[in-house]
């Protein structure tokens, strides 16, 4: 008999696929402000009463009172059982389901306790960052750093951006008080007594990368004196933060480090706010910095996500691509943007499956996307996107580099660097018009660069070493 199906992969799958689009695909959704309505396919009526929600993935009909998640939906719609309905969403988000023995399951379950824990106690680091922006009494630095960066109110609400005051142990002080409040419902932990609540929560703040452990046991607060930025997961839970100086100091950002709730390689900031903002995401732009994604937002341009502090990854991409199908790329056009732009196309070549598309917009030098749309406005902006530079032009003039063209010699080193890039691109149309595009460049037979490219060894495992962080300051 088929084993459970772990809990930790159900809740990746609800967050890979959109409530909205599964019940679209079924019953056909108008929108009505942030909610869609249908007609309840559950019950008999004329006027919608059917709902669904996708901030918070989920739908209830009014009328009847049916509601739940995706899962559930497919479940009641098509009267399947729910491993059934997790096997349908998964072929969709194209995932193997994973089956675990039952002996597990005490275990998963105390995993999955324990990330619920964290997420809770991130929420409400994050709430009070938010309130030391309106209420703590040096917060006009900090709002006057806002507004000097010049970021509207609405924009610090929208990324419910925040403030962690100067000094040591502002987070650890307000987390004991509140745990001594019997009023606290955090963690449902209502029954325990104040100084086992106090313990536990300082050992999550831990564990979530806000409090940091003293030699001789004692905690400080790791966020000091710096804007806060959460960053959320594709449900809109906080993962983490990222925190950055009001001044010159260094480092200039400082990230939550790695936890069971957060995993820098894997993680997009921006993501959720630009699913939340677009129903439908045409392309998405990537960019380099927390202030680069608020500052387009601010700019009416919804759609951009940045990675955090690390080159990009083969999972960022493939996450990207589970939500549109083109990506465009800022880099800075100095050389060093130049490099990451190479060192992404590298990254990306495995996951160009046919219908993929990314392209490269290289700002000028000494612009972010930030500076270059304020100074620019969104029209000049949307005109370098629509002339941002495919992938094949960058692979082309990459491996073209310092080749004279018009020798053979030329010709065949640039076969010589462009084989072993073709190679790794998954087999498909694509692929084949790279290869015929390469034949036309150096002259060479289509089927000479076809037994080369068969001849080649086999790629090496690109994704593990497109991982490396980009800054190692940052945590
Ligand atoms: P940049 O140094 O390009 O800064 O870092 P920025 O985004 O333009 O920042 P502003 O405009 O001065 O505020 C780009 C990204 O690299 C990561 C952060 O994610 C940042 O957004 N970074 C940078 C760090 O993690 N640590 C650092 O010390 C610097
Ligand atoms: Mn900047």
């Amino acid at each position: 008999m088929a084993g459970l199906i772990p809990r930790h992969f159900i809740d990746d799958l609800l967050e890979r696929v959109d409530i909205v689009e599964i019940i679209d695909r079924r019953v056909t959704l108008k929108k009505a402000g942030r909610n869609y309505t249908a007609c309840c396919p559950f019950h008999n009526e004329k006027t919608p009463s059917f709902s669904v929600n996708p901030d918070k993935q989920f739908y209830y009909c009014f009328g009847c009172g049916a509601g739940g998640n995706g899962i559930g939906f497919i479940m009641d719609y098509e009267n399947i059982d729910f491993p059934a309905a997790v096997e349908s969403l998964a072929a969709v988000a194209g995932l193997e389901v994973p089956r675990e023995s039952t002996g597990n399951s005490a275990q998963e379950q105390q995993r999955r306790s324990q990330s619920q824990n964290l997420y809770d106690i991130l929420a409400w680091a994050a709430h009070f960052f938010q309130t030391q922006l309106r209420q703590h009494p040096n917060k006009d630095q900090a709002v006057s750093y806002l507004k000097q960066r010049g970021l509207s109110g609405e924009i610090a609400r929208d990324f419910a951006l925040g403030y962690a005051p100067a000094g040591w142990d502002n987070l650890l002080v307000a987390v004991k008080n509140d745990a001594g409040k019997n009023s606290a419902d955090l963690n449902n932990d209502r029954t325990k007594s104040s100084s086992t609540r106090q313990k536990q929560r300082i050992q999550q703040l831990e564990a979530s990368g806000m409090l940091v452990k003293k030699d001789n046991g004692d905690f400080y607060d790791r966020f000091r004196e710096r804007i806060i930025f959460p960053i959320r997961d594709n449900r809109g839970r906080v993962i983490a933060f990222g925190g950055r100086v009001l001044n010159d100091d260094k480092p200039k950002y400082l990230n939550s480090p790695e936890s069971s709730v957060f995993h820098k390689q894997k993680e997009l900031y921006g993501l959720y706010e630009a699913r939340k903002a677009n129903r439908q995401l045409d392309y998405l732009l990537m960019v380099e910095g927390y202030m680069d994604v608020i500052s387009l937002v601010q700019f009416g341009i919804t759609n951009a996500v940045a990675t955090l502090g690390t080159a990009s990854s083969i999972f960022h991409l493939e996450k990207i691509f589970r939500h549109t199908s083109k990506l465009v790329v800022c880099f800075d056009g100095d050389n060093a943007g130049k490099k990451a732009a190479n060192r992404l196309m590298e990254t990306a070549l495995p996951a160009m499956k046919d219908g993929r598309e990314i392209c490269f917009l290289f700002l000028p030098d000494g612009e972010d996307p930030d500076t270059f749309v304020r100074s620019q406005g969104k029209e000049v902006f949307f005109h370098q996107v629509e002339q941002a530079m495919p992938l094949e032009a960058l692979l082309f003039e990459t491996a073209g580099t310092d080749i004279n063209l018009n020798s053979g010699a030329g010709k065949a080193k640039l076969s010589q660097r462009a084989l072993p890039l073709i190679q790794q691109l998954p087999h498909g149309v694509f692929k084949q018009l790279m290869l015929s595009q390469l034949a036309e460049k150096t002259g060479a037979e289509l089927t000479l660069l076809e037994s080369q490219l068969a001849a080649l060894p086999t790629p090496r495992n690109t994704s593990a070493s497109s991982n490396t962080a980009a800054n190692t300051n940052t945590r």
